[in-house]
């Protein structure tokens, strides 16, 4: 099967055009897709309609499969392996807001999502956008005595310090949150597995304090660090059509999900997310 690749922004995403995912690939076609993938960081299928099996049979192209246990409030009711990404809770209608800040998915835990595939089921009228940005840059823009400072250095990365995790649970939701997901030491610079390229791994969603540092004297650095990768230069914003599906590496790659909408209207997204390699160690309690 073959299939054209065109480039959607400068520093990071391309479309893949004349690929029906629903089609069972072969050994070329994937080896071609990996390394567009590798390549251009986050790919764009459009005009797809998936099922979750087909999303999941889609996705396992590209590795194993998280089955979403750090999360599974979200999970889908038949397949785990759908996290439902959603701006209502499908029982009760009440609002949910999820990936409102920077992030890599599952940096909060020891097997960190290598990619993970977004499908757009209902949108909003306009608006709903997701941006990504490119870490390999982010980690190349820094100055190399920056550099040198934070390699090999670790930071911790605490599931319960997303804004809206605060804002939104209560005092006994995030005391499960903190049993279910212990605080990690995730490395500051990440080398990518494939590519050997060095990229920044900190997210002003998850990343709370630099090892060795107190709070007060890592937030200054790592708010340059948020600032330095998330540069205009840096970033793709993706505006979604119903039957898109975007795969990115959150190796590479951090996104945010936009509030730019009417959050009457409804957002439906099922995401797959693929396991990584176990990387970092837990936080001892003091
Ligand atoms: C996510 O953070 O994985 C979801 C992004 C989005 O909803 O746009």
């Amino acid at each position: 099967m073959s299939f054209k690749v065109r480039k959607l922004g400068s520093a990071l995403g391309a479309e893949v055009i004349g690929l029906d995912l629903t089609q069972t690939l072969d050994g070329d076609t994937i080896a071609a897709l990996l390394a567009a993938w590798s390549e251009h960081l986050i790919l764009l299928f459009r005009d797809q309609s998936l099922t979750p099996t087909q999303q999941i049979a889609f996705s396992r192209y590209f590795g194993e499969l998280d089955d979403h246990a750090a999360i599974p409030k979200f999970r889908h009711a038949e397949h785990p392996e759908i996290l439902m990404v959603n701006n209502r809770e499908a029982a009760t209608n009440k609002r949910l807001s999820v990936g409102r800040q920077w992030h890599s998915d599952l940096s909060t835990t020891l097997r960190p999502a290598k990619g993970s595939l977004l499908h757009a089921i209902q949108l909003p009228m306009v608006g709903g956008d997701t941006m990504f940005c490119n870490m390999y840059r982010a980690w190349d823009g820094l100055s190399p005595l920056l550099q040198e400072w934070l390699s090999g250095r670790d930071a911790i990365h605490d599931m319960t310090i997303a804004r809206e995790t605060q804002l939104q649970r209560t005092h006994a939701e995030l005391e499960e949150i903190r049993l279910r997901n212990p605080r990690v030491y995730q490395p500051i610079c990440r080398i990518h597995e494939a590519t050997g390229k060095k990229a920044l791994y900190v997210s002003e969603m998850t990343t709370s304090q630099i090892d060795g540092l107190t709070r007060e004297e890592s937030q200054p650095i790592l708010e340059y660090l948020y600032r330095q990768s998330t540069v205009h230069e840096n970033v793709y914003r993706h505006v979604w059509r119903k039957g898109d599906s975007v795969l990115w590496d959150n190796r590479c790659v951090m996104h945010i999900a936009l509030a730019d909408y009417d959050d009457s209207e409804r957002r439906t997204m099922h995401r797959t997310t693929l396991k990584g390699s176990p990387s970092g160690r837990l936080v001892q309690a003091a």
